[in-house]
């Protein structure tokens, strides 16, 4: 049976990399059926919403969703994506390839997942007054003082559940066991801020060592957030698998990318236990919008991501593969990789080596 894939491109540059990424995986035969719901300014257009219920019903539909990236304009798409669908577990990638553009003097080695838990966190859309919080009487643990008592101000709602932090720590484990097989070393690190946030970033910290304990296969060990961003910049081959709470693995996954040569480089897939969907780490680059000059290599391997999870394992290695090789071989990259090539020139590149 056909896998259906539902194709939402995003804004400003980003459909110039999700365009011949799909060309790509046409090439390969692998019979998949394309899906382009309106969202965005064309579901505005046509159904009067960014989100119209057609493209929601599509996505319901299909196996799998391959996004862009959003300036805003399709977010009513990705938070459907993420919340929807319980897309838990985003999966980000950072593996320096020979030929990426690293800032590190030595990048050989840096094969790491950071497994970021999708749904929780800050990531609550709850926010407010200050003096609302009179209501409910909070006092600073820091000050002793009743914070309605700090004058005008706002405040965000960070929220961790057990199930939600279980549910990601198990991902962590399953995947720190498959990248084994690879020949990888079997370890899962998770951090978070348990120091100054002994509830919420405690709780996290706890279910993650509590899930350890069903994986004596596996090694694992945490650090609090900060020493972690450390250690991540100076010996950032220790680590394999890093499982964090939301917010932090946000930032710090941006963090990895710039690791091992920029943004351009790293996919990204969200699972759910029923979907998952799969988009660059990047946002839109809107300043190099409509030149043709975007790296598609993050969309192209978030796209070998998605195969795999489609059942097309040996294809996505293939992809990869031929992938690799046009950075190893150097002479056609895009300019943020130092070279001159064209998002098209690379694109073709790495085709020729698919054959
Ligand atoms: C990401 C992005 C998103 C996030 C934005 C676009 C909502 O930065 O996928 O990393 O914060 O999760
Ligand atoms: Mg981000």
């Amino acid at each position: 049976m056909s896998k259906k894939v539902v194709v939402i491109e995003g804004e400003d540059a980003a459909p110039e990399a999700v365009r011949p990424t799909v060309e790509l995986i046409e090439k390969m035969d692998l019979g998949i059926e394309w899906i382009y719901p309106p969202v965005g300014d064309e579901g505005i257009a046509r159904h009067g919403s960014p989100f119209p219920d057609e493209a929601r019903i599509a996505i319901d539909g299909s196996d799998a969703a391959l996004f862009g990236a959003t300036s805003g304009k399709s977010a009513l798409a990705l938070f459907y994506l993420r919340w929807g669908k319980s897309t838990y577990a985003n999966v980000r990638p950072a593996k320096w390839r020979p030929g990426y553009r690293s800032p590190q003097a030595d990048p050989r080695g840096i094969d790491l997942v950071i497994v970021r838990e999708n749904l929780e966190d800050l990531y609550m859309g709850i926010e407010g007054d200050v003096e609302d919080l009179g209501a409910v009487n909070l006092v600073s643990a820091f000050t002793g003082k009743p914070v309605a008592e700090m004058g005008p101000g706002k405040y965000a709602l960070k929220v961790i559940t057990e199930q939600g932090s279980e549910r990601v720590a198990r991902f962590a484990f399953e995947l720190a066991r498959r990248r084994m097989t690879r020949g990888l070393p079997g370890r899962v690190t998770c951090a978070s801020k348990y120091n100054m946030l002994p509830q919420t970033d405690g709780l996290f910290r706890d279910i993650a060592r509590k899930v350890a304990d069903s994986y004596p296969d596996i090694d694992f060990n945490t650090y609090i957030i900060d020493d972690f961003a450390h250690r991540l910049v100076s010996v950032p081959q220790e680590f394999d698998v890093v499982v964090l709470p939301n917010l932090y693995g946000d930032i710090l996954s941006d963090a990895a990318g710039g690791l091992i040569g920029g943004l351009g480089l790293v996919p990204s897939g969200c699972y759910g236990d029923v979907y998952a969907y799969f988009e660059s780490a990047h946002g839109t680059a809107p300043d190099i919008a409509g030149r043709n000059i975007i790296n598609p290599t993050a969309t192209i391997l978030s796209a070998a991501m998605m195969i795999e999870y489609l059942g097309f394992q040996e294809e996505a290695h293939r992809l990869e593969k031929a992938l690799e090789r046009v950075y190893a071989e150097g002479g056609i990259l895009t300019p943020d990789q130092g070279g001159s090539a064209t998002t098209t020139e690379f694109t073709k590149a790495v085709a020729r080596n698919l054959s």
